[in-house]
């Protein structure tokens, strides 16, 4: 086991865990409108992430003293409805708590926000699960203050304990309640403010932070999602929206594509998709979707596994397997083999199959409802496809997850993260 340097970390949210200045800057624009109050300048209304809301309404925006508890109550109903959406986790925290988890620390959050707030941000965002203690005030109680806070996240016995934090409250707090605090320049907070305050150490970066809290830890490994479908079932809309909800929920995300993904791959690419090639026979072109695909995993897929990055891949062997198995009639089982070198152990550890019958996904890429004589030679290649994916399906039952893509893009997306998030962090509670 890894000996770190702390064996309790208590945690910051806004400006630690989560970039939150949208999502409170927003929500105190709305409560100020409503409120008919002047709003003040970008810079001011910056200020108010980090201490206690009711000082910042107070002194920052100098809200009247009979208005104080109006502007807190329209504040808190505007950031539950949106504010809180509008957070996005920082690249790396995810790993960097689970590797504390795995390495045998208490991993605490100490926060001034209202507890319950606390948890629900923590439970939309799927990090409850990696704490031993969520402290935050309690509204109908006197403020315990960010000291009291934190000793409450604190374990009953720590041999080495530090706060991380990106403002100066989160340092004074550290050294009320007697432990070590790591600054974090990221945030809210500058390095002025923290090195003034007298940080312990200051980070600038998440990096920086998981060398500190870790140090020589291995990073978990990431995962594999492929994507699939018919030409015209959505994927390329359902991959976009998709990347964008994992990097909110603080997964460092790469997108890419095949046939292609990097260069020598997107040579292939060209060779195999150019008109002048109109004479490339079914094996040619079967071997040369394999050999594109062996150097993407081996340049890009395998490593960025290995960094644990989250990789959305838009196709793979199983394209090649109902394209040139199924569609081109060369046999799943050969396209299986002429894969497998190409593929290694780098299977995905899941695939989502956007489902659509063949004769829609013709009508939607053609626009027409009556496909001509050509097409219909079309409709038979794709049919095939669309059977062989569903073999596929039928004998891979735990890797993949069919999601009905004959609907509103909404829901297929709805779906489609679901079914993700399940398979990418079984453990968590995700919430609404
Ligand atoms: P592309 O323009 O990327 O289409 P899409 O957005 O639908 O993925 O073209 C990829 C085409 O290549 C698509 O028709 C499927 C086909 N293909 C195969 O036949 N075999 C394969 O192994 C792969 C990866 C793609």
């Amino acid at each position: 086991m890894n000996q770190f340097p702390y064996d309790a970390v208590i945690f910051d949210l806004d400006g630690t865990l989560f970039d939150a200045e949208d999502g409170i800057v927003s929500s105190v624009v709305s409560a100020m409108e409503e409120l008919e109050l002047p709003i003040p300048e970008d810079a001011d209304l910056r200020l108010v992430v980090g201490p206690p809301l009711l000082d910042s309404f107070r002194n920052l925006l100098r809200i009247p003293e009979d208005r104080l508890d109006e502007a807190v109550e329209s504040y808190k109903r505007h950031f539950a409805q949106e504010g809180m959406y509008r957070y996005q986790i920082y690249p790396h925290i995810r790993s960097i708590l689970q590797m504390l988890r795995e390495g045998g620390v208490h991993v605490g959050l100490a926060t001034s926000k209202d507890r319950n707030i606390a948890n629900r941000v923590m439970d939309y965002f799927g990090l409850s699960h990696y704490f031993d203690a969520i402290v935050g005030e309690n509204v109908d109680h006197v403020k315990l203050g960010k000291p009291e806070l934190i000793r409450r996240a604190l374990p009953e016995k720590y041999r080495c304990a530090a706060m991380v934090g990106d403002r100066c409250f989160d340092v004074a707090g550290a050294k009320g309640a007697g432990i070590e605090c790591v600054g974090v320049s990221y945030g809210c907070g500058s390095e002025e403010e923290l090195q003034d305050a007298g940080a312990d150490h200051i980070v600038p970066d998440t990096e920086s932070l998981r060398a500190l809290l870790c140090p020589g830890a291995e990073i978990p490994r990431g995962f594999f999602l492929s994507m699939e479908g018919l030409d015209g079932s959505g994927k390329t809309t359902q991959m976009e929206l998709l990347e964008k909800k994992l990097r909110q929920l603080g997964y460092s995300v790469v997108r890419t594509r095949e046939p292609g993904g990097c260069d020598i791959s997107e040579d292939i690419r060209s060779i195999i998709l150019s008109t002048d090639n109109m004479e490339m026979c079914s094996t040619t072109e079967a071997l040369l979707y394999a050999a594109s695909r062996a150097q993407h995993v081996h340049q890009l897929i395998r490593p960025a596994v290995e960094e644990g990055r989250v990789v959305l891949c838009d196709r793979f062997v199983d394209s090649s397997v109902a394209y040139q198995g199924g569609g081109r009639q060369l046999g799943l089982e050969t396209i299986q083999q002429i894969n497998a070198p190409a593929v290694a152990d780098m299977m995905p550890d899941m695939t989502i199959y956007l489902a659509i019958d063949h004769r829609t996904a013709i009508r939607r890429r053609l626009n027409a409802s009556t496909p001509d004589r050509l097409e219909l030679e079309d409709l038979e290649f794709f049919e095939r496809v669309q059977k062989a994916y569903e073999r596929l399906i039928k004998e891979n039952r735990k890797r993949f997850a069919s999601v009905d893509a004959e609907r509103d893009i909404d829901s297929i997306a709805k779906d489609v993260l679901a079914a993700v998030l399940e398979k990418i962090e079984p453990e968590a509670k995700w919430e609404e």
